[in-house]
């Protein structure tokens, strides 16, 4: 039978997959992209961007850029780990003292990846281990930890009506949790909501997670970018200091505006390190094989200099600033904006209808995420007095 009779005869493998839906945030570009009118605001995409608008590439990234390209001798394979300097440069910073003999870890494509290596190892350890996610969160989290096989028990988070952190509930959850869950929890400027817990509940959290056997799976995407370096990594190492086993997704694509290059890293404190690294670097193979390169050897290069490093530092807190000030010049205009000043980093979720979200597209040329997610970052100082006029508009 020639391969085509065979194909007829059974049908392509192919042929039973279904249509899946684009990311609405796709649409959202294109649709802000063909808006001719002239005062348009875009609070829709997730990248920073500076008072001009820009997503700019920071100073100590193209100093760092420039001298690889003059000094990189080989672009011969890494391998799985992707680039051991960079991770070890990145340590200090995500967890500031730790006992090395109790970490590993390995370059990872971006945050994402770093997520999805977790959650893969997660599943080889257990299969169909079950993951208390809060919600509402980033909306690739869910589909993520299905796809490597977990399962999701989902709580509540955040109230976005009265704009609440369900911090009670949060502990409902842990409580009523079986000892071997795994708990993920954003490490800072929370996304979809700005919600961040408190140094309080994160030292009510840490050792409840611990005593409760569960495994804590830290998010920690946006470092630096809502109260400072040490302060957004507070949890994270409040986590570590009352848990003997912790899984940590670093992304570099906010902190270090690196976003397309795909900069992460998964770090794994346990005393069994060994074994895990082992199964990190098979998982990494049967995935990737190994990271993208360039992105990671920026951010080693960076670390690496305390010149480049004090020029970074200083870039990423005029960021920080520069939110903090959205925050605080949109707060005061709406009391529908008024608790943009206790949220941090980039995101904040209105309390506004689709209804209400769609005419600020249709009439007021201002766009967001059809769950009501902004992105401060998207408002320019001079755009600030438009969008509060136009969110009192629509309520
Ligand atoms: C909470 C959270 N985790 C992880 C990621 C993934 O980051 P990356 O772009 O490095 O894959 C994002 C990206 O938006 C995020 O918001």
């Amino acid at each position: 039978m020639s391969a085509l009779a065979a194909q007829i005869e059974t049908g392509s493998v192919l042929d039973g997959l279904t249509a899946q839906p684009a990311d609405p945030l796709l649409a959202l570009i294109g649709l802000f992209r063909d808006d001719p009118r002239p005062g348009k605001i875009d609070m829709g995409v997730g990248v920073y961007r500076d008072a001009g608008g820009k997503t700019p590439v920071m100073a100590a990234v193209k100093a760092a850029e420039a001298f690889l390209l003059k000094d990189q001798q080989t672009k011969s394979y890494l391998g799985p780990e992707g680039d051991a300097r960079f991770a070890e440069l990145l340590t200090p910073i995500a967890f500031g003292e730790i006992d090395r003999a109790q970490l590993c870890g390995v370059q990872t494509p971006g945050g994402t990846g770093a997520l999805r290596l977790g959650a893969e190892l997660l599943a080889r350890g257990r299969a169909g281990a079950r993951v208390l996610v809060g919600t509402p969160t980033w909306p690739n989290h869910v589909p993520l930890m299905e796809a490597a096989g977990l399962q999701i028990v989902p709580f509540k988070h955040f109230d976005v009506a009265t704009q609440t952190l369900r911090f009670e509930e949060t502990l409902a959850a842990i409580k009523a949790a079986t000892p071997g869950d795994v708990i993920l929890l954003h490490g800072c400027c929370h996304n979809p909501t700005g919600a961040d817990y408190t140094v309080d509940q994160w030292n009510i959290l840490a050792p409840l997670i611990a005593e409760r056997g569960l495994l804590p799976f830290v998010d920690l995407a946006y470092q630096g970018l809502g109260n400072g370096l040490d302060a957004d990594a507070f949890g994270l190492r409040a986590v570590v200091a009352h848990n003997p086993q912790v899984l940590v997704a670093y992304s570099c694509d906010k902190n270090f505006g690196l976003y397309r290059e795909r900069v992460g890293a998964l770090f794994v404190v346990s005393d069994t390190a060994a074994v895990i690294q082992s199964n990190l670097l098979a998982l990494a193979r049967a995935n990737w094989s190994m990271p993208p390169d360039h992105g990671a050897a920026i951010v080693r290069t960076i670390l690496d200099s305390p010149e480049l490093t004090a020029s970074w530092r200083a870039e990423l807190d005029a960021m920080r600033l520069r939110i903090l000030s959205v925050r605080e010049g949109a707060a005061g205009r709406d009391p529908a904006l008024a608790t943009l000043t206790q949220q941090t980093g980039m995101f904040s979720m209105l309390p506004l209808s689709p209804d209400q979200i769609r005419t600020l597209r249709e009439v007021h040329a201002v766009y967001m995420a059809g769950s009501g997610r902004i992105n401060v970052a998207g408002l320019t100082p001079d755009a600030i007095p438009a969008f509060a006029a136009a969110v009192a508009a629509v309520r």
